[in-house]
């Protein structure tokens, strides 16, 4: 079973690990924010505690780092090429954001970006991050898989399994 589901993962990129915690989704509270700040270059500065608690990291393991830090390889490029240019142009940027775990798990979360302006001035980014219904991740999954596919020519196939398949899944590895 295990290695159905491990095997239904193509990679292409020599050193992207395939390993059973990349299938763990970590869901995205309804209630909480998961807010970030960065200067110009994408370094981070700042983090909430939500942040770091669904990101798997501690709060000071993040702050100094580059914000690709929680970069999937599921995310296309052209997603991020987009950001910095309606984040360049001054704009506030929207999209939905499959991110990368300490653990290699993911989450998905719906992004808003903007530029923080102190006295009239452009001093930093800013992130806030929403849940994202089950609906819209498997659209968004399709979506940037063909992406990808295209830009990259990469394959990757996600298979969307029931929870309690995934625990059978897990126990039988450890079997
Ligand atoms: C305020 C802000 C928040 C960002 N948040 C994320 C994020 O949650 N996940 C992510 O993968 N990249 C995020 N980025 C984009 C990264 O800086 C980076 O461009 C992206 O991960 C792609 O990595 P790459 O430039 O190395 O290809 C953010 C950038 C800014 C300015």
């Amino acid at each position: 079973m295990v290695n159905a589901i491990i095997n239904l993962y193509l990679k292409k990129e020599e050193n992207m690990e395939t390993t059973f915690d990349m299938f763990i989704e970590t869901e995205v509270p309804e209630d909480e924010l998961i807010i970030s700040r960065t200067d110009f270059s994408g370094k981070i500065t700042y983090v909430n505690e939500t942040f770091a608690e669904i990101s798997g990291y501690e709060t000071h393991e993040l702050i100094g780092k580059p914000h690709n830090v929680i970069r999937h390889p599921d995310m296309p490029k052209s997603a991020f090429a987009d950001m910095w240019e309606t984040l360049e142009r001054g704009d506030t940027w929207e999209g939905y954001v499959k991110n990368l775990r300490k653990d290699k798990g993911y989450y998905w979360v719906f992004a808003r970006m903007s530029t923080v302006i102190k006295d009239g001035k452009p001093v930093e980014y800013k992130s806030v991050r929403e849940p994202v219904s089950y609906a819209k991740k498997i659209e968004m999954q399709n979506l940037y898989d063909e992406m990808r596919a295209k830009e990259e020519n990469q394959t990757r196939v996600v298979l969307y399994i029931d929870n309690n398949l995934l625990a059978d899944a897990e126990a039988l590895e450890k079997t």
